[in-house]
C-alpha cells in the first residue's frame, strides 16, 4: 500500500515538473541563408527564413555568418520589443521602440529583474518600425557575434509589446522563446 501511495506520488511529481519546467522551443531550426531583408516595415510571404507565431505576436527571423535579422508583428499600437540573450526580462539585452505619428524611437537597454535601463553596448545595425490599421512591425538586423555564440545550439529570446508609446508602461503580452540554431 505504502509502495502504491510512493509511486503515485513519484508519477503526479514527474507530470507536474513536465508541465512546468516545458522551455517553449522554436519547431524549426534556424539555418545561415545568404542574403538577408530589407529592412522596410514590411514583411512579405517566405521574406524570412524562420517564422514563430505566438498567442499574440509574430516572430521572424533569418541570420547569414554577420547578421541577425528579426521582424516582429504586433495588433497593437503601442511598444513592441525583443530581448536577446536570456529568457527572461533579467540580463536580457532589449531592443525597444514605438511609432507615434511621424517619429519612430528605438532604444537598447540591458535588463535587470523586471525593469531596464540604458545598454551601454549597442549591437543593432538598423531598424524600422511602422503602424498600420492597428498592426505594428518591427524589423532590425543585430551583429551575429553579439547574440550567438560559437558552439552554441539554441538562443534565447524574449518578445513583448505594451499598449503605451513610451518605453515603461507594462507590457499586455510577454513570450519567452529558446530558438534551436543549424550547425
Ligand atoms: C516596459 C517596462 C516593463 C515592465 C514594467 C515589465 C514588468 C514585468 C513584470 C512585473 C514581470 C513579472 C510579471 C509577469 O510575468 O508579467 C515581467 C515579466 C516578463 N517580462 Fe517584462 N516588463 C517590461 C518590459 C519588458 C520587455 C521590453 C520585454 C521583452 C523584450 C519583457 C518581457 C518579459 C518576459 C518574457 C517576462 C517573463 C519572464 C520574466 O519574469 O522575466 N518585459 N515584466
Amino acid at each position: 500500500m505504502q509502495r502504491k501511495v510512493i509511486l503515485i506520488f513519484f508519477l503526479l511529481v514527474t507530470m507536474l515538473s513536465s508541465f512546468t519546467c516545458k522551455k517553449p522551443v522554436s519547431k524549426d531550426v534556424l539555418k545561415q541563408t545568404e542574403t538577408l531583408q530589407n529592412i522596410d516595415g514590411v514583411i512579405g510571404k517566405s521574406e524570412y527564413s524562420m517564422t514563430v507565431e505566438t498567442e499574440k505576436m509574430m516572430l521572424y527571423l533569418s541570420r547569414d555568418s554577420k547578421e541577425l535579422t528579426f521582424g516582429l508583428g504586433s495588433q497593437t499600437m503601442g511598444w513592441i520589443a525583443i530581448g536577446f540573450g536570456s529568457m527572461s526580462m533579467d540580463k536580457s539585452h532589449i531592443i525597444i521602440g514605438y511609432s507615434a505619428g511621424d517619429t519612430m524611437a528605438i532604444k537598447e537597454h540591458n535588463g535587470m529583474g523586471h525593469r531596464h535601463q540604458s545598454a551601454e553596448n549597442p549591437i543593432l545595425i538598423n531598424a524600422i518600425i511602422k503602424e498600420n490599421d492597428g498592426t505594428t512591425i518591427f524589423e532590425g538586423s543585430v551583429r551575429a557575434e553579439e547574440v550567438i555564440q560559437p558552439g552554441q545550439s539554441s538562443i534565447s529570446i524574449i518578445i513583448a509589446c505594451g499598449a503605451g508609446d513610451d518605453f515603461a508602461s507594462r507590457h499586455i503580452f510577454r513570450k519567452s522563446l529558446a530558438v534551436m540554431l543549424a550547425e
